[in-house]
Order: C-alpha cells, then sequence, then structure tokens
C-alpha cells in the first residue's frame, strides 16, 4: 500500500468504514488523536521558522478539523481554508466557522487558492494518486515566502510500553499499516528546498486517551497473521497503563 485510496486498517486517520455506526466510530477515533496529540502538533508549526504570520492558510485534506483548528489558534488574524472533498468531513469543518472548499486533489491544487503563503498537508498526500500534480500546484500557488507543511504518522500511535502491544504494532506495521511515501524526493522534484524533522509527541495519561486506545487496540485484532489476539484482549480487560506516544514525520518545504 502507498498512496492509494485503497487503506483499511491502522490509522487514527483512516478507516473506509460502511454503516453510519461505524463511520460515527471513525469520526470519533479522528476527535481522539486530536484531543489526545492534537496539543503537542504545535511543536510542527515551529518548525516553520521566523516569518511573517501568514494571511492565506490553506488545509489539504483537513479531514474532521485537527490541523484548520491548530492553524487558526496560531494565526488567529489569517484566513483557513479547509480543502476537502468528503460532504461530511466539509460539513464538520463547516461547522466550526471555516471557509471550506469542496475539491477532488487528485484534479491537482485549486485555482481559487492562488496565493497561500502556508499550506498544510498532515496525513492527506499519501490519499493523493497525482502528488507530481498537485505538488506543482502548490509551488505555483504559493507567495515566495510561503511554505508547504507535509506531516505523516511516522509510526502507528502507542498507548502502553507493554510488549504485547508492541508486537502488535510490528505484526501491523509488516502488514503495511501507516505506510506513507519518504515526501523528500517528490518535493525536491517539484522545485522545494526541503527540511525533514521526526517529532516524538509524548503525552500524559487522560480520559481521552483512555478512550483512543480502548478504540484503537481492537483493531490489531485484525492485522493478518497476528495470533496474539487472546493477549492483547486481556491488556484490554485489565487497568491500562497508559504512556501515550506518537511520532510524526514533518516536512518543511518552501
Ligand atoms: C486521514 S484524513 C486526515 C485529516 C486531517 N488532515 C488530520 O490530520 O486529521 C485524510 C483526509 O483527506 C481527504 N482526502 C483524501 N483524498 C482526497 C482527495 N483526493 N481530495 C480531497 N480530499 C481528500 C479525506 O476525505 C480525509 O478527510
Amino acid at each position: 500500500m502507498s498512496h492509494g485510496h485503497s487503506h483499511q486498517h491502522g490509522h487514527p486517520h483512516e478507516g473506509r468504514d460502511d454503516g453510519a455506526d461505524e463511520d460515527a466510530a471513525h469520526r470519533r477515533v479522528l476527535d481522539l488523536d486530536a484531543e489526545v496529540f492534537g496539543a503537542q502538533l504545535g511543536a510542527v508549526l515551529d518548525l516553520l521558522g521566523p516569518s511573517a504570520p501568514p494571511r492565506h492558510v490553506v488545509d489539504l485534506g483537513a479531514g474532521t478539523g485537527t490541523g484548520s483548528r491548530l492553524l487558526r489558534d496560531r494565526f488567529p488574524a489569517a484566513t483557513v481554508t479547509a480543502v476537502d472533498s468528503d460532504p461530511r468531513m466539509l460539513r464538520a469543518l463547516a461547522g466550526q466557522g471555516f471557509v471550506v472548499l469542496a475539491a477532488d486533489l487528485d484534479e491537482g491544487f485549486p485555482a481559487a487558492l492562488h496565493g497561500a503563503d502556508l499550506v498544510w498537508a498532515a496525513s492527506s498526500l499519501h490519499h493523493v494518486r497525482e502528488v507530481p500534480r498537485l505538488l506543482a500546484g502548490v509551488r505555483a500557488a504559493l507567495t515566495p515566502d510561503g511554505v508547504l507543511a507535509v506531516v505523516e504518522l511516522e509510526d502507528l500511535p502507542r498507548f502502553t510500553a507493554e510488549p504485547v502491544e508492541d508486537r502488535a504494532r510490528a505484526a501491523a506495521r509488516a502488514a503495511g499499516w501507516n505506510h506513507h511515501p519518504d515526501w523528500t524526493p517528490h518535493l525536491v522534484q517539484a522545485g522545494f528546498t526541503v527540511e525533514r524533522h521526526d517529532l516524538v509527541l509524548d503525552v500524559a495519561p487522560s480520559a481521552a486517551a483512555e478512550e483512543f486506545a480502548r478504540a484503537w487496540l481492537p483493531r490489531y485484532l485484525t492485522v493478518p497473521g497476528f495470533d496474539e489476539g487472546p493477549a492483547v484482549q486481556t491488556l484490554l480487560d485489565g487497568d491500562l497503563v497508559l504512556e501515550p506516544r506518537a511520532l510524526r514525520a514533518v516536512w518543511v518545504a518552501r
């Protein structure tokens, strides 16, 4: 699996679910991810360096708005335009007061957004089929001092220090969960100068982290060839000792 639309598992932002209940559960997981790790994600914005505050910010594949909210909080004077192709996400984003734009990023960067100073693409670029076209469009649309920030989950979230969770994560990785390309050559090809950073986001245990863990860990029961389901179930049946950690890979492209 690379950046196809066929991911089924393994990403707090993914899960192509059928049915309203599963859909709601998927959105809840997205929100829990934001609640648990979202504040630390602000560290990504610290990597963008000292330049004038952006005025036109674009969140590509905005989803439930984790990045859009972060960007609005950090740059209150900016207009944040949230772009997505999923009408349910767009409704949720509009409800939060964002300017929303329905667009299929496979068709390139929306022409209406020319003149952006900051383009943010978190856990979305790997969904796009026509990445060179999109990146060329972003580069052409950015102001001369503009910056593109691409963020991916560098690893599956970790909730406990239990060895069985490590083994489950390793099995899921081996099964292709959470795969994303190294975007550096793609960005260089599109004419950007690129810095890559790896961020470790450690957060304190909380009720939201526990809810996230309890929603997330059962997914490992579906990893092909992973036969430690009973041990994962034992973990879930007990008191979880949480040590939540997420790893993000960040490409800052100018
Ligand atoms: C995994 S979610 C990430 C959401 C958000 N950026 C975050 O970090 O929580 C990916 C989002 O990209 C959107 N997306 C995927 N392919 C797209 C495309 N071709 N055009 C526009 N949006 C797309 C999906 O609808 C989804 O909301």
